[in-house]
């Protein structure tokens, strides 16, 4: 019983460390993620600086709309409405399934 109770708190640990770790949202590191974290965050979000449309450049599109209905960006403070939006004001296009 106490040995099973240490293996759930070192798994736990490991999961915490691994949440921790910078994270990658489609493609798109967490340097490109900050860049445009004030464009996709309320209120008052900006256009998009050219560090994050450059980021946004190499990021899944495809995969970043799969995300339109998902509760993981608000957790990390990110619009989903404003993170769709994102790649028009870059002149980049979305997939057209979005
Ligand atoms: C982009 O993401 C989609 C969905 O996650 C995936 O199916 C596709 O292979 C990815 N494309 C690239 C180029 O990585």
């Amino acid at each position: 019983m106490a040995k099973g109770k240490v293996v759930l708190m070192m798994i736990t640990a490991a999961l915490m460390m691994e949440g921790s770790r910078a994270i990658s949202l489609c493609d798109m590191d967490d340097e490109g993620i900050e860049a445009c974290r004030p464009s996709v965050t309320q209120p008052n979000p900006v256009d998009p600086t050219p560090e994050c449309c450059e980021a946004l450049k190499g990021a899944n599109l495809t995969c970043l709309c799969s995300y339109k209905n998902s509760y993981w960006l608000p957790s990390l403070g990110i619009d989903p409405a404003l993170a769709m939006g994102l790649p028009p004001k870059c002149k980049l296009d979305m997939p057209p399934d979005c």
